[in-house]
């Protein structure tokens, strides 16, 4: 408010001035009031509107209405000008016209710019309520620089957002489904045919035998599902200490050369002469090790070897694992990476598709990164981790 009437005192003691140097001292007072005057009636009269800009209604009314503002105070000076200035009917009617022709031109011009503001609006509008209703193939439209513009594109990044967040649910939730229902399916038709008892006792034992196979599956897929929920939710307790990552794939892999060994695959640690040392959760990076290692060795056919390597790059150690079996396509690289994304999906030995899905969600908790390296033969995933 202050500031907005001295700049009306200001321009009236300017113009002031102006008449002065060009007339006399006369002409200068009578300047300053008429315009002072004016200014401070027209500053007090836009706040009191400013104040009450929601009563107004939408933009198009507030528009108009400082329109309206603008026009009866560009007729009041006209009229004091004409009355103090002695001019003759024939100057004051075409004064007059002058003013009426730019107060509507004015008008038009300000109408031109507001129209497309408020079809920016409209539309940035129209597009949020779209998307409040559930929808998520709408796009604002509008293009070009400044605020709104700016407005529009978030809210298009955002309803893309939304989309591509409930299509991953959407699929998630349909792999999950499925892999429930297939072990549910075997176990319900195993126990109808041991109540109906149409078998004999040792097929009711192996029977039985299959159902708690078909159990521990299940059991493990939803333990798998609840962790990797809990991890991209983050609400996950780390025990986080300085890892020996010589010591901790030692260890994993003698904890999985049984398994390696039923495979018929060889399976080696090289630890690098420095055994690096990196802070993080023990317990999880075994677990990333054991899910790269199962990996390996699933898709190493017999006599195979698997290798587990650390070395350290620069402030980073990077784990490798890597084997000399089927690969995995460049295509299908980052996409291991997701959730029930199996490489070939008709391949029946595997697991859900979880292991590496929680693998990177605990190499990205401890700030890591982990990726398909590129390799001559078989495959090789790399897991970094800072250095400690
Ligand atoms: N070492 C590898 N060689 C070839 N393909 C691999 C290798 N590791 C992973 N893959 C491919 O990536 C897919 C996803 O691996 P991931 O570990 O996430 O799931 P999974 O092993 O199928 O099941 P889970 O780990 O839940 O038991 C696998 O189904 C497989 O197609
Ligand atoms: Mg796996």
């Amino acid at each position: 408010m202050m500031r907005a009437l001295s700049i009306a005192l200001g321009t009236a003691l300017l113009l002031a001035g102006l008449a002065w140097t060009v007339y006399d001292s006369h002409a200068a007072w009578v300047t300053f009031v008429a315009f002072g005057a004016l200014g401070v009636v027209t500053v007090i009269a836009g706040q009191a509107l400013a104040a009450r800009r929601e009563r107004l209604g939408g933009l198009r009314r507030q528009a108009l209405t400082v329109g309206v503002l603008v026009a009866v105070q560009t007729a009041i000076v006209t009229a004091l000008f004409i009355e103090l200035m002695f001019v003759s009917p024939h100057d004051a009617f075409f004064t007059a016209l002058v003013v009426v022709d730019a107060a509507v031109l004015g008008l038009v011009t300000t109408w031109a710019f507001g129209r497309r503001a408020l079809h920016d609006i409209d539309a940035t509008r129209a597009t949020l309520g779209a998307a409040t209703d559930g929808r998520r193939d709408v796009r604002t439209g509008v293009e070009g620089g400044g605020e709104l513009a700016d407005l529009a594109a978030d809210v298009d990044a955002m309803i893309s957002r939304l989309d591509g967040e409930e299509r991953a649910r959407r699929s998630l939730v349909a792999a999950v489904s499925h892999d429930l229902r297939t072990p549910i399916t075997s176990l319900q038709l195993l126990a109808d045919a041991i109540q109906d008892g149409v078998v004999d006792d040792t097929t009711a034992r192996d029977y039985a035998a299959r159902m708690s196979t078909h159990v521990r599956a299940l059991s493990a897929l939803i333990d798998d599902l609840f962790e990797l929920s809990r991890l991209e939710s983050g609400e996950l307790r780390w025990s986080m200490q300085q890892v020996a990552l010589g010591e901790l794939v030692r260890d994993t892999v003698e904890a999985m050369r049984p398994e390696a060994d039923a495979a018929d695959v060889r399976v080696r640690a090289v630890i690098e002469a420095d055994d690096p040392f990196a802070a993080g959760d023990p317990a999880r990076l075994q677990r990333v090790l054991f899910n790269l290692i199962q990996n390996a060795i699933r898709h190493t056919p017999a006599d195979g070897t698997v290798t587990v390597r650390t070395t350290r790059v620069g402030d980073a150690v990077e784990i490798e694992v890597a084997d000399d079996g089927s690969g995995i396509p460049e295509a299908q690289r980052d996409l291991v990476f997701e959730p029930f994304h199996r490489a070939d999906p008709s391949r029946t030995d595997g697991g859900a598709g979880l292991g590496l899905a929680i693998s990177r969600a605990i190499v990205e908790a401890h700030g890591g990164r982990i990726w398909i390296a590129d390799a001559d033969v078989g495959t090789a995933v790399r897991v970094r981790l800072t250095a400690a």
